[in-house]
């Protein structure tokens, strides 16, 4: 394709969709290796040769190789390693054959990296040594530079050049999920403490979600500018709000966020757990894709969200232990499901469970490309 002439479109399937002239000229969007890609235009509700899919959490405990290369270092350590961070993230794109990378790292990964004291406790997850619940409190959240994150950048420019057209997903904790951990001091199932300072002291909360919204789309807005080809916001707690308040308390700084990469163009993907009754709200807060859990089918999902909005999901991460033939009619179920969408990102409803034997995820792919490609 790099020899046709540049004035001629007619083999470049996404040559019309114009890339922000705010991107890098090397960046993989700009210089067409990933402009064309199934996940792309997919997000951006163009025809695909196939059915983009890809897996939330598809680096991590599921594969032993991963298992074996994170033997004695801790988790965060991990995603401030550059090398580390470059080969778990290729790992599931050598094995599984997904349609894209999303790159090691975690979700409270930019805040310790502004200070924050912070652990990834294994089996628990995030802790905070000082939960966040005061004004005073949110004053110890600065703004993100690139500096800050440096090996983490490294590792999003090194993998945008070693993927090819295969795109690397960047991504943030959305406000409201990373506010849940750093006001519980860890992961909560009720988000009491969340829910009262919410409620309670609505001046902190605002003040403390407008600082996290910053420090989210900093991260977003870097991972872009060194190579990341679409972007995700994780808001995976957000499901224990009402709409109303939703909207009143979190939209406002998730569409902050989204919007600080807004100029540059890339596919945004917005997802949450249990957002049955948020779909709407959410695909309000401005993305391009909005991620559906499993317990909306994707008929009424696309119902709730309209038609200027592609759909990413929403298979079961449990029913892949239900054997192939069940695993097998569970993914043609939701590519039924996904016929007459303006645009569908096959994943799971959450991310890969440890235990999840890699060659079901194989097979999923598989099955995936073939029953879709035209
Ligand atoms: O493949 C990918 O999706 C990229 C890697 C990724 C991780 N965390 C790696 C990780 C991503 C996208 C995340 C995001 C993340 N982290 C979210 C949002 C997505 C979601 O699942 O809803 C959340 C809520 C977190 C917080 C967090 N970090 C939890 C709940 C845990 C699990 C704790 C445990 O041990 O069960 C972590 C740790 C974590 N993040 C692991 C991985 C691979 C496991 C740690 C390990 O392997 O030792």
């Amino acid at each position: 394709m790099t020899e046709q002439p540049a004035t001629d479109t007619s083999a470049r399937p996404a040559a019309d969709a114009v890339e922000s002239a705010l991107l890098p000229a090397t960046h993989p969007l700009r210089d067409g290796r990933t402009s064309g890609s199934p996940l792309v235009l997919a997000a951006r509700r163009r025809p695909v040769p196939h059915t983009p899919v890809w897996f939330m959490r598809q680096a991590g405990r599921s594969l032993p190789e991963y298992r074996k290369l994170r033997e004695g270092v801790p988790m965060l350590e991990s995603c401030f390693r550059t090398d580390l961070i470059v080969e778990i993230t290729l790992q599931p794109v050598r094995r599984l054959g997904v349609d894209a990378a999303i790159f090691f790292s975690d979700i409270v990964v930019p805040l310790k990296a502004i200070g924050i004291d912070l652990d990834i406790v294994p089996g628990v997850g995030p802790v905070v040594a000082e939960p966040f619940r005061t004004m005073a409190d949110v004053g110890r959240l600065r703004d993100l530079t690139a500096a800050d994150v440096e090996p983490v950048l490294a590792a999003v420019a090194e993998l945008s050049r070693e993927l090819g057209g295969t795109p690397l997903i960047g991504f943030a904790g959305a406000p409201f999920t990373l506010a849940s951990y750093l006001v519980e001091g860890g992961p909560s199932r009720d988000h009491a403490h969340t829910k009262a300072l919410m409620y309670g002291a609505p001046d902190v909360w605002h003040a403390l979600l407008e600082r996290l919204s910053r420090v989210a789309g900093q991260f977003l807005r870097q991972q872009v500018l060194a190579g990341a080809s679409a972007v995700q916001l994780f808001d995976s707690w957000v499901g224990a709000l009402p709409s109303r308040d939703y909207r009143e308390y979190v939209l406002p700084h998730s569409a902050r966020a989204l919007g600080a990469v807004a100029d540059l163009g890339v596919p945004r993907i917005h997802f949450g757990v249990g957002t049955g009754e948020l779909l709407a709200d959410m695909r309000d807060a401005g993305a391009d894709v909005v991620g559906v859990d499993f317990r909306v089918p994707l008929p009424e999902a696309g119902r709730r969200v309209g038609p200027d909005h592609a759909l990413q999901g929403n298979l079961d991460p449990a029913a892949l232990f239900a054997g192939p033939e069940a695993v097998d009619a569970r993914v043609r179920q939701v590519l039924a499901d996904a016929e007459g969408l303006p645009g569908h990102i096959f994943n799971l409803g959450h991310g890969v469970l440890p235990q999840t034997d890699p060659d079901v995820l194989r097979r999923v792919v598989d099955l995936v490309h073939e029953s879709t490609a035209r």
